[in-house]
């Protein structure tokens, strides 16, 4: 089994959506016996809570059931052959502080074409959660581009 593991601050908007999103790409491409998709955030606040409303209904207009409930991300999570795949620099920032600096982690922009911002922004803050939809579906499918040709599948 291939794992991803989507990681943000809190767990209850950016990566979740990327959890969702990826995961019905990958359903879509026919590879979820291959292909374990979760998430988690760097932050415990939210840890038990539901994804953010917002978050939430972006999805269910995009047709996107989502369940989940935020967890911290541990160590467990990032170690081995997992693909971690930060939503922005701070993330990245945060989960080298934490788990050392040779941690191979991934920012989802950066596999993203058709825009030019690196960082995922937050949209607890900025509450465009249409948006940051779009930027994730953008990424994820970049990212699923690599890991086929990384993985051979
Ligand atoms: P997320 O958004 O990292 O995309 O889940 C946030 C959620 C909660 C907080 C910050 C960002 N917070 O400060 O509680």
């Amino acid at each position: 089994m291939i794992h991803i593991i989507f990681v943000c601050l809190g767990n209850i908007c950016r990566s979740p959506m990327a959890e969702a999103v990826f995961s019905r790409m990958v359903a879509e491409e026919g590879l979820q016996e291959q292909i374990a998709v979760d998430s988690a955030g760097t932050g415990s606040w939210h840890v038990g809570e539901m994804a953010h409303r917002g978050t939430r209904r972006v999805l269910r207009e995009h047709g996107i059931d989502y369940e989940g409930r935020a967890r911290q991300v541990t160590r467990e999570d990032v170690g081995g052959e997992t693909y971690v795949v930060a939503m922005d620099q701070s993330n990245i920032n945060e989960l080298k502080r934490r788990f050392g600096d040779d941690l191979r982690v991934y920012r989802l922009l950066d596999f993203a074409r058709e825009s030019n911002t690196r960082d995922v922004p937050d949209p607890y803050y900025s509450g465009n959660f249409e948006h940051v939809y779009q930027l994730i579906e953008d990424g994820s499918r970049g990212l699923l581009e690599m890991i086929r040709e990384e993985e051979g599948i």
